[in-house]
Parts: C-alpha cells; sequence; structure tokens
C-alpha cells in the first residue's frame, strides 16, 4: 500500500515538471537530430577522391557522435557532373568533390588551372590552388547556387597511347580522350589530334576496343583502372594540373546548423590539405609500378609539344584575362 502511495507521489510531482520539460526536450531533441547527407563523384572506390570522400563520411560520424550520416556515392553513380550539378542547384543533392569540367564549361576564367606547364610540380599546384585566383574563383561557384569548401587534386596530367609514340607528330590526327573540358580540348586540338570528350567511368572499355588511340590521363588512373594493359607508350610529361573542387548545395546548405556548417566545412578542408599534399608521393609510387610493366614509359617536357602550348596561352589569355593573375602567381614559385 505504501508503495503505491509513494508512487503516485512520484507521479503528482514529477508530471508538471514533465510538463515544463517537454518542449524543452523537443527543441534539444531538434537541434540533436540525425541528419543524412549525400556526396557524389564520378572516381572509382580506389581512387584517393573517393577515399577522401569516405574519411570525410567517417569523421563526421565520428565527430558528430554518430549524428551526422554522410553517405558516398562515387562512379558516377549520382549521374555525370553535369548531372550532379543540376542535382546541388536544385537541392536534390548535398554535396560533392568534382572536376572543374562543369564550371570552365560554364565560364572560361576556371579554365585556367589547365594552362599547360602553369605548375610545374604537384607542390607548385598545391600552392597555387590556395593562392589568391584560386580563392577567387572558389567564392564565385556562389553565381552557381554552389557553396565552395577548396580545391583538393589528382595527379598530373600523362598520357596513354595504344601505339608507340616517340615524337608529338605520332599523336596527329590521332583519337585522345579528354575530360569534357574546353581548354583541354583546345590543348589538343592546337596539337593536331582529335580530342575525344569522355567520362572517366566509360574510359576502360572505350580504350580496350580502340574507340579512341589515347587519353589524358593520371599515374593512378593508368594503373588502378588498369589502362595500361593496352597501352603501347605512357608519356610521362606531367603537362597539366587538374584540380578536383569541393562544393555543396547551396539550397542545402542554407538549412544546416550553423555549428554542423563549420564542423562539415573544417572536415572537408583538412582532408583536402592532406589529399594535395600526398600526390607528389602518389604520383611517385604510381610511376615506379608502371615502370615495373612491360609498356615503354617516355619522359618528356613542355618541347615535347612544339609551338601548341604558346598557342594555346595567346587564345586563353584572350579569353580568360584572369590567366595572366595566376601566371604572375607562378612566375613568384620556385
Ligand atoms: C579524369 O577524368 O581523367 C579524372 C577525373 C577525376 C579524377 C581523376 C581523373
Amino acid at each position: 500500500m505504501s508503495f503505491f502511495r509513494g508512487s503516485i507521489r512520484r507521479l503528482a510531482v514529477s508530471a508538471p515538471t514533465l510538463v515544463l520539460a517537454l518542449p524543452l526536450l523537443a527543441f534539444t531533441g531538434l537541434s540533436a537530430q540525425a541528419k543524412e547527407y549525400r556526396i557524389g563523384l564520378i572516381t572509382p572506390p580506389p581512387h584517393q577522391w573517393t577515399k577522401a570522400a569516405q574519411d570525410v563520411a567517417d569523421t563526421l560520424k565520428t565527430r558528430s557522435e554518430d549524428r551526422i550520416t554522410l553517405s558516398v556515392f562515387p562512379s558516377g553513380q549520382l549521374g555525370s557532373e553535369a548531372e550532379m550539378m543540376r542535382q546541388l542547384q536544385s537541392g536534390a543533392l548535398d554535396f560533392a568533390f568534382l572536376t572543374l569540367g562543369e564550371f570552365a564549361n560554364r565560364d572560361d576564367k576556371y579554365g585556367i588551372f589547365l594552362a599547360p606547364y602553369i605548375a610545374k610540380n604537384t607542390e607548385q599546384a598545391r600552392k597555387l590552388l590556395s593562392g589568391p585566383t584560386a580563392q577567387k574563383l572558389l567564392a564565385s561557384v556562389s553565381k552557381l547556387g554552389l557553396v565552395g569548401f577548396g580545391y583538393g587534386m589528382a595527379g598530373l596530367r600523362e598520357i596513354a597511347t595504344r601505339d608507340t609514340v616517340t615524337d608529338s607528330k605520332d599523336l596527329s590526327g590521332k583519337k585522345i580522350r579528354t575530360v569534357p573540358f574546353k581548354p583541354e580540348l583546345d590543348f589538343w586540338v592546337k596539337l593536331g589530334a582529335a580530342p575525344t570528350p569522355m567520362p572517366l567511368p566509360a574510359l576502360y572499355d572505350a580504350f580496350a576496343n580502340g574507340q579512341i588511340d589515347g587519353m589524358q590521363i593520371d599515374f593512378e588512373g593508368t594503373w588502378n583502372s588498369k589502362y595500361y594493359d593496352h597501352a603501347g607508350t605512357i608519356i610521362h610529361s606531367d603537362h597539366m594540373m587538374f584540380p578536383l573542387i569541393a562544393v555543396g548545395s547551396a539550397r542545402n546548405w542554407a538549412s544546416i546548423d550553423p555549428a554542423d556548417q563549420t564542423m562539415i566545412r573544417e572536415t572537408i578542408s583538412a582532408r583536402l590539405d592532406s589529399l594535395i599534399g600526398s600526390y607528389g608521393a602518389i604520383d611517385a609510387d604510381y610511376l615506379a609500378k608502371l615502370k615495373g610493366t612491360d609498356v615503354p614509359v617516355l619522359s618528356v617536357d613542355r618541347s615535347f609539344f612544339g609551338t601548341a602550348i604558346d598557342d594555346w596561352y595567346t587564345e586563353w589569355r584572350e579569353r580568360a584575362p584572369l590567366l595572366k593573375e595566376l601566371e604572375a602567381e607562378a612566375a613568384l614559385l620556385d
């Protein structure tokens, strides 16, 4: 009997407290609500960009104590970069790691990072991507309905061909795969080749069945996707850098709690920084692996490309005057 009386008394005391506490609990529950986001990219699971996206997801899960889930969609599972860009703009996708292709195809000034030999090595690429010109371009993605978080990069651009190549004349008239990216296409036109735009996920089959004669690619992809299986020559040219731009949907971003925004921004930018910093060693490692195959590796420098590079600069300084600012930054690098 006394037990029941005690229970009733406890209930009587706690009921008003509960009434008062309920809105507070609901409020706390709201700010601590589980959040699910998605990030899309075109690289396959073993690629460094995909690994970096997965690391961002893991870090956010830990830092938010399991409250934030970021699902990673590699290999173009959510569509091409053009489609992902539209999804970001409409709010159907939260985040993406993209090449600059969709940006440069809308506005020539994003093409300046593809200036041949603007960076002599990955360390110079890193400096240019954190420099004032790059940051100006990052901020202006807001005009496209996006939020910019920073740059990463892939390895420097190299060339793999089906046939043996000893001279740039051997590339004349050849169908060379490029990303669907105006400045890259233009470089190959100026070299007398027939650039064939093709996104990464379609590349292996096209090279294997002879639909293309060669490709502009990095050592990492050449090794991991086994493009070297069908290659007659790998040209070690290091002729362009290849940035990643990390963006989010401005529409969705606006509804994210400011503390979570800070956590997401910090996590992405820390991981991109380590990604960029790691590429010198990654390129060297994959080059060594490729040198261990039967495919000859031809090392070339700017002179291999004849007048094509000067011609490219002449045209792109006109098309994208911001290139001159990037060149001025590059001239100060050692
Ligand atoms: C490519 O299309 O060649 C590419 C895309 C993303 C990362 C690396 C390479």
